[in-house]
């Protein structure tokens, strides 16, 4: 399904959200650690516009991008060349089953794509295990919103509008998978507890723009 909406997938990313996902990304950007000595993992890449904010405001750190989904890689590569950015590597892999040896990123980012993850728990047990002592996991992703009346309007625009313009663009029954997969997604305490589990300290989940994006962040324990 990603590979078949790649070629819109900035397009209506921009046109659905009013181009309020550049924000998002950016305070993604902001909360990123001081220490970034260590390259930066970024999961479930798309089409790079993640790695591409964190390299305009750490231009020496070393990002790596990793899809599933070969076609969004290769957007992903044709951005990084257009732009010149140097000690930015794309890779072709799965979130669950990350090839790369234990403790090797000062950070890892996910925006919009642990909801698409099929199994939560061995996801985060691999991003905690690539992680140095210290790291941080930065989970950017749609939610409720915390509002009920806003909830509502939230609902009717993800479920009724947003489908229809997705569908005159792209792969209709993606943008129908959408809404479905927020709502199937684990509420704030969930994720929170998840987090922990998987060994994750100073867990926090912070509320974006009346709480329908939330930036989740927790840090690997020191030892
Ligand atoms: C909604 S896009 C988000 C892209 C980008 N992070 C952004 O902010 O625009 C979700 C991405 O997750 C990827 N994805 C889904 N499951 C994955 C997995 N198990 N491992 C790696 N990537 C995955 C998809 O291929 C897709 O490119």
């Amino acid at each position: 399904m990603f590979d078949d909406i790649s070629p819109r997938y900035d397009f209506l990313n921009h046109l659905l959200s009013f181009g309020v996902d550049y924000y998002w990304r950016r305070r993604l950007v902001n909360a990123l650690p001081a220490d970034l000595s260590r390259p930066v993992l970024d999961v479930a890449a798309g089409t790079g516009d993640v790695g591409i904010a964190i390299k305009k405001r750490h231009p020496n750190v070393v990002v790596v991008g990793l899809d599933y989904a070969f076609r969004m890689t290769c957007l992903c590569q044709t951005k990084v060349r257009s732009r010149g950015l140097e000690d930015f590597f794309v890779l072709q892999g799965d979130g669950e089953a990350l090839p790369f040896p234990d403790h090797r990123f000062s950070a890892l980012t996910i925006a919009f794509g642990f909801r698409n993850i099929g199994h939560y728990s061995r996801a985060l047990a691999e991003f905690h295990r690539v992680l140095v002592p210290g790291g941080k996991l930065l989970i950017l992703e749609f939610a409720e919103p915390t509002s009920k009346t806003l909830g509502a309007l939230y609902r009717f625009y993800f479920k009724r509008i947003l489908p229809r313009i997705g569908a005159l663009f792209s792969r209709s029954d993606a943008y129908r998978y959408l809404p479905e997969s927020v709502e199937h997604f684990p509420p704030r305490a969930e994720l929170t507890a998840l987090m922990r589990t998987a060994g994750f300290n100073e867990v926090s989940i912070e509320n974006l723009t009346f709480g329908t994006v939330t930036l989740a962040t927790g840090v690997k324990k020191r030892t």
